[in-house]
């Protein structure tokens, strides 16, 4: 599957708010390909010449309803920095990743939360859970995973399960007060 900027459906297509469905695993090789596609998005989109050539957005993480279909599949590819300087990277194609706890501390990005199916701007802070523990099958390693995520990681999980239940980052912004801070919450 070509996906592109054309082909990412937009927050103006009513199936960006679908609820997506477990898919069976062993994955088909229909789901596996799918996966396999939104992680290749992923990857090239942060590759200025791939993006530029190819029409992509640069991204950190995808999920199958942002190409209409309603799978519980998400690829995510972030790169980090721990509080010692060191590089942090992360990659998984995740099948139905579930939030299996999430902490009571809260964070949220400075700059706000960006999405590939939103084109308009929406500032304001999007308050998440500051870090979380997530089970899924990762097909990148063939296994089933714990994924244990905090900080910038974490949000992005987070953003992306939020797909599969048709929530955008937007509707967590408080309307009358976009950058009302949290407090104890993690600003990132
Ligand atoms: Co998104």
């Amino acid at each position: 599957m070509t996906i592109n900027q054309n082909t990412i459906i937009k927050d103006d297509n009513p199936l960006i708010r679908q609820k997506s469905l477990p898919v069976s695993l062993p994955l088909c090789n229909e789901d596996a390909q799918l996966l396999r596609d939104l992680f290749q998005y992923v990857k090239d989109s942060t590759d200025p010449e791939k993006a530029e050539k190819e029409n992509l957005r640069a991204a950190v993480g995808i999920s199958a309803i942002q190409v209409g279909i309603p799978k519980q599949l998400t690829a995510v590819v972030v790169n980090d920095i721990d509080n010692d300087g060191n590089d942090l990277h992360y990659e998984y194609m995740l099948a139905n990743p579930r939030i299996i706890s999430s902490s009571v501390q809260k964070s949220y990005l400075e700059n706000g939360e960006g999405c590939l199916s939103v084109i308009d701007e929406h500032e304001g802070f999007v308050v998440r859970s500051a870090r979380v523990k997530i089970q899924a099958y990762d097909l990148l390693t063939d296994k089933n995973v714990t994924i244990r995520a905090r900080g910038y990681f974490a949000i992005v999980l987070q953003h992306e399960i939020d797909h599969f239940k048709g929530i955008l980052f937007y509707d967590y912004i408080n309307s009358k007060d976009p950058f009302a801070k949290v407090p104890g919450a993690i600003v990132i």
